[in-house]
């Protein structure tokens, strides 16, 4: 039996760069897939070659839309949950989510082209919020009602399979979240953002056996640069003065290996980079 063979897995953004080597190595480790991204052709192309609808589906569209995060939850539980397996007779939920669908934003809050902020916070952090909220209360129930405070009355208990069924949510949050760049800060605010969701989302959840996982890497070759509207010649003589930077596929083995952890053991947040990238 594969080491992730009995996972269902959702990843955002896997029509490319990283999401797309996460999809193939959570594949190559047996997990069954909901791929999402808006490019639906590069997705139809990835499930074919990941082994077609017996263990692969396919929800294009907006991860930042509500419906979309809802669709792809579904189909995880509908594919590939089985019946009665998620107890008390009903399928399983998704355990395994990837938040990972985002873009990058050249320059700061002077120099950046203000057109593009509203779609940077917007899927960076709005969109990574929802699919949070979203795949915490598939995992974990129903968010509950707090009155009188932020502090629930009685510490929540994990659901009783849960050392036998890790679940997971991982967010790719970045460098660039954590140590302020004047050349990246819209994006890097929106990052921000991010973490500071995940690393709260952790607390809650980690008393309910719920694994949130912040992994911030620095520069990876992808088509991130050029959506970001990095300029390729200068920004690709940087990339060659710190060489090699990292591939999607660095990011998707530390993900597989983040993930395979026994349900009881949690790394929670990882940054990663270049060798020769001292910052950000
Ligand atoms: N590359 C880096 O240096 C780097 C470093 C740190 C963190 N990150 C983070 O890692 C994640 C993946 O980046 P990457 O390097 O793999 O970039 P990428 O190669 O540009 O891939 C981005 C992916 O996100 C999808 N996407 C973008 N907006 C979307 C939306 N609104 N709804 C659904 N899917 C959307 C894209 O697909 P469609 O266009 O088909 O929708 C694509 O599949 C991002 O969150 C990024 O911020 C990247």
């Amino acid at each position: 039996m594969s080491e992730l063979s009995s996972r269902i897995a959702v990843v955002t953004g896997a029509s490319a760069g990283i999401g797309e080597a996460i999809a193939r190595d959570l594949s190559a480790a047996g997990a069954m897939l909901v791929l999402n991204a808006r490019r639906r052709d590069r997705l139809d192309a990835l499930a074919r070659e990941l082994g077609g609808p017996g263990r692969v589906a396919v929800v294009a569209g907006d991860a930042a839309d509500d419906d979309v995060i809802r669709a792809m939850l579904d189909a995880a539980r509908d594919r590939f949950g089985g019946n009665g397996s998620g107890g008390g007779g009903s399928p399983r939920e998704a355990d395994l989510v990837v938040v990972n669908a985002g873009r990058g934003l050249r320059g700061s809050v002077y120099d950046s082209d203000p057109t593009q902020w509203e779609q940077v916070i917007r899927i960076n952090l709005l969109g990574a919020a929802r699919l949070m909220r979203a795949a915490a209360e598939r995992m974990a129930g129903p968010v509950p009602v707090v009155r009188g405070g932020p502090v629930p009355a009685a510490p929540p208990c994990p659901p009783p399979d849960w050392l036998d069924r890790p679940r997971d949510i991982v967010v790719l949050g970045s460098t660039v979240g954590r140590h302020i760049s004047p050349f990246s800060s819209m994006y890097g605010s929106a990052k921000a953002g991010a973490h500071m969701l995940a690393e709260s989302l952790r607390r809650l959840m980690a008393p309910r056996g719920v694994r949130v996982t912040l992994l911030e890497p620095g520069i990876v070759r992808s088509e991130f640069q050029g959506a970001a509207g990095y300029d390729p010649e200068s920004f690709g003589k940087f990339m060659e003065s710190i060489a090699p930077v990292l591939a999607p596929r660095d990011v998707a083995r530390v993900v597989r290996f983040v993930v395979g952890q026994p349900a009881g053991v949690h790394i929670n947040d990882v940054m990663m980079r270049p060798t020769r990238q001292e910052y950000p």
